[in-house]
């Protein structure tokens, strides 16, 4: 890498006649406070004296950025020249700052990034800021800019290709009841309504009484044998969960976001509800008016909420491995083109253990969870189902691709055959689970501690609706045909509305 830094020092007073003195100081400042050694270097190249402003270029080609240099050029100026010729620094500003640097692959398309013209020739780019401030300097914004660009050009290439999927475990075929889509068979018989909103359901008695089976057959057969507690969470995640979690960066285009009103005092409100009154209708130009912007949004996993909890906490060694899970926040995700029955939709309800624990304890924990998985999908619902290793969740919702670099880290996704899509072998199968493990990730990002042990966690997503469209979709809704296993659970609906 390459940086080229143009910065000017201003001084109390001209400094044209100590010229000799500050060809000194920059000669002192190459030998010695610039070059710690040959790898860490940095060179003021060219020094430029205009009255009372010094004008410096300063290059370096290694680990040593000429922005971090300034300082120490500074306080070297301080003490070299303030004593002997009483002439103080009064504000260092940099003019332009190019940085060149070499890509892995050569961009696709052109690239950009805020704060900077980006020029691209081949594999080279380079980057050209003016007017920094010390400020922008100091954040860490430079390297965070370089790493940004090199992940757009390297997402280029990723664009449109295939995810990462290695299969893991199948179960034998097992001929489904019926082939219809079990959303649209539930809708004709009453047991769904669609809405009131885009991508949203309303469960009457007997499809609420299936996804609430689901839930029970979750905690009975796997979580409560496994020693899982439960917590409750809140629906509501505040940017700031987010910002550690990386979903900000990664989906801000699915949240739901929530806005808070800027007051509750009815004379503010007085207008919009007269209003509304009066013309029975939302004016939403006057109900924006009384509304912050958002700060948070919707539960989109229930994770990051998990983890915020125990944000700086030392755990109790007695304690690991840390079972929670919730089943209490609804998570929302803006579906745009792929809204599908109760499958792909905005709203829906999960339960979600969180497990933090050593990494040893938590190999063991995946495979007991595995073996309860199992359990339930062989024997309660005799499902046809797979699993395989896939992008890990948490590249996926960073908007990265690929397959976790480590073996025991990693998410295994869980899918079900849906005859009413096709063939086994073309059609889509549906995730209806997840599990992962994810390293120290977000116990790092949450500064979560235990007394001894070095922790890992993970967590697994149990979609009650996903649960229920593959069973039903392979079982049909006449509990009938239903397995036994699964009549212990749920052996008659319940009688729900009838409508003329
Ligand atoms: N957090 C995981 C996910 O979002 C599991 O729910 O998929
Ligand atoms: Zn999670």
């Amino acid at each position: 890498m390459k940086f080229d830094l143009q910065a000017s020092f201003t001084f109390s007073g001209d400094i044209t006649a100590i010229k000799k003195e500050i060809e000194r100081c920059v000669s002192t400042l190459n030998e010695n406070v610039l070059k710690k050694d040959d790898d860490h270097k940095a060179k003021i190249e060219r020094a430029a004296i205009e009255g009372n402003k010094l004008c410096l270029s300063i290059y370096s080609e290694g680990v040593f950025r000429p922005h971090n240099a300034l300082l120490q050029i500074k306080n070297f100026f301080v003490k070299e020249l303030g004593l002997k010729h009483h002439v103080g620094v009064r504000g260092v500003t940099v003019d332009h700052y190019s940085i060149v640097f070499d890509l892995e692959k050569e961009p696709l398309h052109p690239v950009s990034i805020p704060f900077a013209e980006v020029k691209t020739q081949g594999k080279q780019v380079t980057m050209s800021l003016s007017e920094v401030s010390d400020e922008f300097l100091q954040k860490n914004y430079i390297d965070r800019m370089i790493n940004r660009l090199k992940e757009k050009v390297e997402n280029q290439y990723y664009e449109g290709k295939a995810e990462f999927w290695k299969l893991i475990w199948e179960s034998d075929e097992i001929k489904p009841v019926w082939s219809s889509d079990p959303t649209e068979e539930m809708v004709k018989l009453d047991w769904l309504k669609q809405g009131p909103t885009k991508g949203k359901w309303f469960y009457r008695p007997q499809a609420a009484a299936v996804l609430k089976t689901m839930e029970k057959i979750a905690i009975e057969e796997v979580l409560k044998p496994l020693g899982f507690q439960e917590v409750i969470e809140s629906h509501i995640k505040p940017f700031d969960i987010w910002l550690k979690t990386g979903h900000m960066e990664g989906m801000p285009g699915e949240f739901y976001y929530v806005v808070e009103p800027k007051t509750r005092d009815p004379k503010d409100w007085e207008h919009f509800v007269d209003l509304t009154k009066i013309t029975k209708e939302v004016n939403i130009a006057e109900l924006t008016k009384n509304l912050s912007p958002p700060s948070a949004g919707i539960c989109y996993a229930q994770c990051p909420m998990i983890y915020w909890s125990f944000k700086g906490k030392t755990i109790a060694e007695r304690s690991l491995p840390v079972l929670v899970y919730d089943k209490t926040a609804v998570s929302c995700r803006y579906e745009s083109g792929g809204r599908h029955g109760i499958e792909r939709v905005d709203e829906f309800h999960r339960i979600e253990p969180v497990y933090i624990g050593t990494r040893e304890q938590l190999l063991i924990l995946r495979e007991k969870l595995l073996e309860r998985y199992k359990f339930v999908f062989n024997d309660i619902f005799e499902l046809e189902w797979r699993m395989a290793w896939v992008t890990p969740w948490y590249m996926q919702q960073a908007g990265k691709f690929g397959e976790s670099k480590e073996q025991d880290t990693g998410t295994i996704d869980f899918e079900a055959y849906m005859p009413y899509r096709g063939t086994r072998k073309d059609s889509e199968w549906l995730e209806f689970q997840n599990l992962s493990i994810l390293g120290d990730k977000y116990i790092q990002a949450f500064t979560i501690k235990a007394q001894k042990s070095e922790l890992w966690s993970g967590c697994s997503g149990i979609g009650l609706e996903r649960w229920a469209i593959a069973f039903l979709a392979q079982k049909g809704l006449n509990p009938e045909h239903w397995p036994k296993g699964f009549r212990k659970y749920l052996d008659k609906l319940p009688e729900g509305i009838q409508f003329l």
